[in-house]
């Protein structure tokens, strides 16, 4: 299954200056939970906002244009169908996780959608693609826990695509 994995604040930002604009480690963990023995793909801005790449027990495939890319542990592709590809052949779920250059490119592929909402403002200067609601069912919700250590107010949100 191909799926969509992301955060976003009341205002649909996801990025500011190449890094996520929150703190929310119950965010992160729920990001673990959820691609933890899959593939994760993204794009090579995504990959370098990583403090320690790639992300361990995933398979990591990274979006690049540049044919010279080449880390440790990554397998890389140059388009949108070698990631399709890969996804049909695999028995992993394939998850997108970003940033909005690369949910926009599998718009018409994705099954599921992970989201978390954060429920405040940040600044920022990437945003969430469009999503056509109206194609999707919630399927489950749960609030986040609010503590010391995540400040904010947040959702975790599951939508499969209206058969
Ligand atoms: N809140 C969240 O859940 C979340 C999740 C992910 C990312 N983010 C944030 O989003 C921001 C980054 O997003 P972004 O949209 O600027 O960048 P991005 O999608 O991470 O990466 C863009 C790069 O992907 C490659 N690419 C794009 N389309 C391609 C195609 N058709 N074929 C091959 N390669 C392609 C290009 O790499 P080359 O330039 O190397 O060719 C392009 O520069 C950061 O701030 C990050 O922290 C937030």
């Amino acid at each position: 299954m191909l799926t969509f994995v992301w955060a976003e604040d009341k205002n649909g930002v996801i990025g500011l200056e190449g890094k996520i604009p929150w703190k929310l480690p119950n965010d992160m963990k729920f990001f673990k939970e959820v691609t933890m023995s899959g593939a994760v793909v993204m794009g090579r801005k995504t990959y370098e906002s990583i403090p320690n790449p790639p992300l361990p027990g995933r398979t990591n495939i990274v979006l690049t244009r540049n044919q010279l890319f080449s880390e440790p542990g990554v397998l890389t592709a140059h388009d949108r169908e070698t990631v399709l590809e890969f996804a049909a052949q695999s028995e992993k779920d394939v998850h997108i996780i970003g940033g909005a250059e690369i949910f926009y490119l599998f718009k018409e592929d994705v099954e599921r959608l992970y989201r978390t909402v954060i429920h405040d403002k940040f600044p920022g200067d990437t945003y969430m693609i469009p999503i056509n609601w109206k194609e999707w069912e919630l399927v489950e919700q749960k609030e986040g826990l609010v503590d010391k250590n995540n400040i904010h107010p947040h959702t975790f949100e599951i939508y499969d695509k209206k058969k």
